[in-house]
């Protein structure tokens, strides 16, 4: 499929070093009068203009290519133009509409119904972010079972209000605002390079995957019977981590085994980002919840959604509501959205350019003194940094600097992992292959120059 069309023509086009002047003129703006929390603009500062398909133009013309993809929301090209079409013809009608039905809402539960597992024949539209589908994930499988406690993984990453943030793992998110919500437990993600157990993933028995079935088997491992585990298939922003095979079947065989929900987050990899539609299909699992966001909103709108199996609809109306339970403009891009992906088959598009993706930077880590390891699946790539190959010692500073060369070169990329220390790729999936491979050029240049520097 040929995406080209849909990209700013001239990317990467460095006019100037960012931030240039009217970017600076922003970023003052924006730190003189937002709250400090702000934090996408010290890692990567501009302000932006416009954005098309995978590349994307500050306020100082500079074009840059885009590997960050809004943090994996912007999964058919920014400013898409079928999707723009539905948007506007959307706009011209009606926006708001709580949750009483309309339209555009029915049109894309259809097209849900088209992409879920035939087991799940319920989904429901919460809060606007993807946080609010985890709350209500979370909420729904407390209702079914009436359990507390939860079991959640290292790496993990599930969204910021109290609820997700308990289930979420890392500390710098959460150690400034305890209490959190009681009885969350953390047991290892298979993050096979740096496995806890000390194990090769060929040689490996899924240790933690045991040690998981250990901590609901024995009653003195301290864990109350959970209302239900949560995991991503492929994980995030602990660092483009991919478990072994065997890994999401045994945490499903599990769950079976002892009546626990499995809830599966499909915020971030679902939507044809990892080569499916969404992650759990590499595995052959399926979820009792999973949970939806990001590119659920074709452009950008703002839209989360659990689907479910029919028998845990067991609430009653009202029992989690909000104003925006769903977003009209959100139905309409989403559903042109999953159009745009079926008819152009952007899912193996993805599986492909990523698995190209991943050979280039596998060939860069084979000769580079701080690529510990490449890896990640479809268009979902990690690059982890460390001092040494050897010890493994994380290098997050020599990441942030790889990210702000990139900039200063015309490609954004997103930094992640459990030590900061992950370089992610998360583009737009209408990225070229002329894009991709300029893009990996000023990617090895950049780690080049930081290893010759260190
Ligand atoms: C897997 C996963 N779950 C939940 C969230 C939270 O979504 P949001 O930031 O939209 O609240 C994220 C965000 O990155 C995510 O990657």
């Amino acid at each position: 499929m040929d995406f080209q069309h849909l990209s700013f023509p001239d990317a990467p086009l460095i006019k100037m070093p960012p931030p240039g002047p009217k970017s600076q003129e922003y970023l003052d703006f924006q730190s003189n009068t937002e709250g400090a929390a702000v934090s996408y603009p010290k890692g990567l500062p501009m302000a932006l203009h416009k954005a098309m398909g995978a590349t994307v133009m500050d306020v100082d013309g500079n074009v840059y290519i885009d590997f960050f993809g809004g943090a994996g929301v912007m999964n058919v090209g920014h400013s898409n133009p079928d999707v723009k079409k539905a948007a506007e013809y959307q706009l011209a009608r009606i926006t708001h509409a709580l949750d009483l039905p309309n339209p555009a809402r029915r049109t894309l539960v259809k097209m849900l119904f088209r992409i879920l597992p035939p087991e799940i024949e319920k989904v429901f539209f919460g809060g606007p972010t993807g946080t609010d589908a985890v709350e209500a994930a979370m909420k729904l499988a407390k209702y079914n079972t009436g359990r507390i406690p939860m079991i959640s993984f290292e790496g993990a990453y599930h969204g910021m209000a109290v609820g997700a943030l308990s289930l979420s793992s890392g500390l710098q998110f959460k150690e400034d605002f305890y209490p959190l919500l009681p009885e969350v437990h953390f047991v290892p993600y298979a993050y096979c390079y740096r496995c806890v157990y000390g194990q090769k993933p060929d040689s490996c028995d899924l240790e933690c995957a045991k040690y998981l079935e250990h901590v609901l088997e024995d009653p003195h491992s301290g864990v109350g019977k959970p209302a239900a585990i949560i995991v991503e298939a492929i994980q995030g922003e602990g660092g483009s981590i991919v478990p072994p095979d065997g890994f999401i079947p045994k945490v499903r065989e599990i769950c079976d085994s002892y009546d626990v929900l499995l809830i599966l987050d499909e915020i971030q990899a679902g939507f044809c980002r990892t080569g499916k539609m969404f992650s759990f299909e590499h595995t052959g699992t399926v979820p009792d919840i999973m949970t939806m966001s990001k590119a659920l909103g074709g452009l950008g709108f703002p839209i989360s959604c659990i689907a479910f199996k029919k028998n845990l609809d067991t609430w009653t109306p009202g029992k989690h509501i909000g104003t925006f339970r769903g977003n009209v403009m959100a139905y309409a891009a989403g559903s042109a959205g999953l159009k745009f992906m079926f008819d152009h088959n952007l899912a193996e598009h993805s599986a492909n350019l990523g698995q190209t993706m991943l050979s280039w930077l596998k060939e860069i880590e084979s000769d580079s003194k701080i690529i510990g390891e490449a890896r990640g699946k479809g268009l979902m790539l990690g690059v982890e940094m460390v001092m040494d190959k050897d010890s493994k010692d994380p290098a997050p500073e020599l990441a942030a600097k790889v990210r702000s060369i990139c900039h200063r070169h015309g490609l954004l990329i997103e930094i992640g992992g459990h030590y900061n220390n992950v370089a992610r790729f998360l583009p737009p999936l209408v990225l070229t292959e002329e894009l991709a491979l300029k893009g990996i050029e000023i990617f090895e240049s950049a780690v080049r120059t930081v290893e010759e520097s260190y």
